[in-house]
């Protein structure tokens, strides 16, 4: 029901990987890469910790975003993708996703995703977190907590043998115990030497259901998990999705890879700031 493919590492001026709905399976050099990319990533959302303040832009975390990829060696993937013309994604308060960068200053007591990923040599780190701007609300805090807590439940789930629907059980039920939403509209997906690829990561699901996960696959895990109903809506500018009944929405987004006893992440925080709040 489902191809794996087993894949190298591609030679310079070879040709691109293509998303033909294979899982890829990628070997030691592979995971290198990952590792690369992946930590600069991480990096950078470590750096921007003391920086997200009230009256800060978006559009200013975004210059500071791009800079710090470009000294670091790295590619914004979402610069140019698909019409995308900025280095990271801003998501703030009932934003679900891909909000874009701009003028507006952050005010006190804002939630705000930051979701980043950075290309090192063809390979793709893919992360993003919750900063909490000034002073927030315990509700909204809450949220981000749990959020960061289903993250890590899809995680645990994420070995040889398990499949797919067992991680996505493990979010939905983390979430839906505190009565949230996980939300439907979007997914983790497949990476490496592409952004988006197969398989489809869905955060809410059965146990035992979906693709079997093998040592090599590398995937995201990026729920996004709501105060209210999971229902989203797409605003015109193509980008943004919001929340229907625009309660709150938060997410984390890691970038792992299967290995024979479990998984590597590989943007974890090198400064322990996964959770900046809690540090
Ligand atoms: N980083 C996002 C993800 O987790 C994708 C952003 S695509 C963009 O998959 F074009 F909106 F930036
Ligand atoms: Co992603
Ligand atoms: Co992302």
């Amino acid at each position: 029901m489902y191809d794996y493919v087993s894949v190298t590492t591609r030679e310079p001026g070879a040709p691109s990987p293509v998303r033909d709905g294979t899982i890829k399976l990628h070997d030691a050099a592979g995971f290198d890469g990952m590792r690369r990319a992946g930590r600069l990533s991480a990096e950078i959302l470590d750096a921007l910790v003391p920086f997200v303040q009230p009256g800060v832009t978006t559009a200013a975390i975004d210059d500071l975003v791009r800079t710090m990829m470009l000294d670091g060696g790295g590619i914004p993937a979402t610069l140019g993708y698909r019409g995308f013309t900025h280095s990271c994604c801003t998501s703030i308060n009932h934003v679900v996703c891909h909000g874009i960068p701009d003028d507006k200053p952050l005010r006190d007591g804002d939630i705000v995703n930051i979701d980043v990923t950075t290309i090192i040599d063809g390979w793709h780190g893919d992360t993003s977190r919750m900063y909490l701007v000034g002073d927030v609300p315990i509700k909204a805090r809450r949220l981000v907590e749990v959020t960061y807590e289903c993250l890590m439940l899809g995680i645990e789930q994420a070995k040889p043998g398990n499949r797919m629907g067992d991680v996505a059980h493990a979010i939905q039920t983390h979430a839906e115990k505190h009565r949230y939403s996980v939300v439907r509209d979007f997914c983790g997906h497949g990476l490496g030497q592409m952004f988006h690829d197969a398989p489809e990561v869905v955060h809410a699901g059965r146990p035992g259901t979906g693709p079997e996960l093998r040592p090599g696959m590398f995937f995201t895990i990026e729920p996004m998990i709501n105060t209210g109903k999971f229902a989203v809506k797409m605003l015109a500018d193509g980008w943004t999705a919001v929340t229907r009944d625009r309660s709150l929405s938060a997410q984390y987004e890691h970038s792992i890879g299967i290995t024979e006893t479990g998984c590597e992440i590989f943007t974890a925080s090198p400064k322990g700031l996964h959770q900046p709040h809690l540090a």
